[in-house]
């Protein structure tokens, strides 16, 4: 019998989801349909409860519900509590539960780590953004014992108030924010700077601190063009960074992890990005 998912947000025809988990199922040979789903700006809740209710196994969840999708589930794994926000849903029939998860950070510790080789014990690590992509990457960020985690962003007080709301999770870790004047202070280097603000969807790059590129740091952005290169990508190279990647793969990898969450089944990631990089290009 084929099993059915979807993808829900506002907008939605942007969504690479459908076309991802078509084709981790074409590779690992499940039964299984996904399809994408416009989510109501006053109704999701109802419209979420009906698909479960009609047909649905499981739901991958983007912007703006990710919130209202973590209050909706009575279980929740402990990185969507951290996070506070699921970007996975699934209803498990034993025990009649709907249960959440947040796939994100862990999609890109995946390509980080495994896909561009980049350890990220005992390095200093800078991210731009404080807002819910910054949410889902901080905990498996620091789990990975980074030397330092400096946090900036445009509107300061946001970034206040991301780290006192999520300090609890996060218990003693070695995070700064509030940072730019510090930065400027000690003209630090970093080894990773991680974009996590949406000023790539615009074209713009966000503003920086002086001193903080060095011949050995590595840019990474969580949005992604066709291109690969981004405005903050190739602001990057101007700065001098060699080592730079867009967000394509830690979105493969974060539908992955969801795709193994649901089906039990950890699908080949490497190929897909690249059938979905070069579907991207044309
Ligand atoms: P979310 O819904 O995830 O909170 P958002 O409101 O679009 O998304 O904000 C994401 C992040 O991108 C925020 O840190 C935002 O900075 P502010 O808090 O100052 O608004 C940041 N951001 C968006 N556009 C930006 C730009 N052009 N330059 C710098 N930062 C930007």
């Amino acid at each position: 019998m084929t099993d059915h998912y979807a993808v829900v947000g506002n907008p939605i025809g942007h969504s690479k989801s459908p076309i991802i988990h078509r084709l981790f199922a074409e590779q690992s040979g499940q039964d299984m349909e996904y399809r994408a789903e416009l989510g109501d700006l006053c109704d999701f809740e109802e419209q979420v409860a009906d698909w479960f209710k009609s047909d649905l196994q499981g739901l991958n969840v983007t912007l703006p519900f990710k919130e209202r999708a973590l209050a909706l589930a009575t279980k929740k794994t402990s990185r969507a509590v951290i996070a506070g926000a699921s970007n996975t849903l699934r209803f498990n029939s034993k025990t009649a539960e709907l249960e959440a998860d947040n796939t994100d950070g862990v999609g890109l510790m995946r390509d980080l780590q495994d896909r561009l080789g980049i350890e990220l014990k005992h390095k200093r690590i800078l991210i731009l953004g404080a807002g819910g992509a910054t949410r889902g990457i901080l905990g498996p960020i620091l789990e990975a014992h980074p030397a330092l985690v400096a946090l900036t962003n445009r509107t300061e007080a946001r970034a206040v108030s991301l780290v006192q709301s999520m300090q609890i999770a996060l218990g003693s870790c070695p995070l700064v924010f509030n940072a730019q004047s510090e930065l400027v202070q000690h003209h630090t280097a970093f080894d990773l700077i991680i974009n996590a603000t949406s000023a790539s969807l615009k074209g713009e790059v966000p503003p920086l601190p002086p001193g903080v590129w060095a011949e050995q740091t590595v840019a990474y952005d969580l949005a992604y063009v066709p291109s690969g290169e981004t405005a903050f990508l190739a602001y990057a190279r101007q700065q001098g960074a060699t080592k730079c990647a867009d967000g394509l793969g830690m979105l493969v990898e974060q539908a992955a992890e969801a795709f193994y969450w649901w089906r039990g089944v950890l699908p080949d990631t490497a190929q897909v990005l690249k059938q979905l990089r070069s579907a991207l290009a044309k």
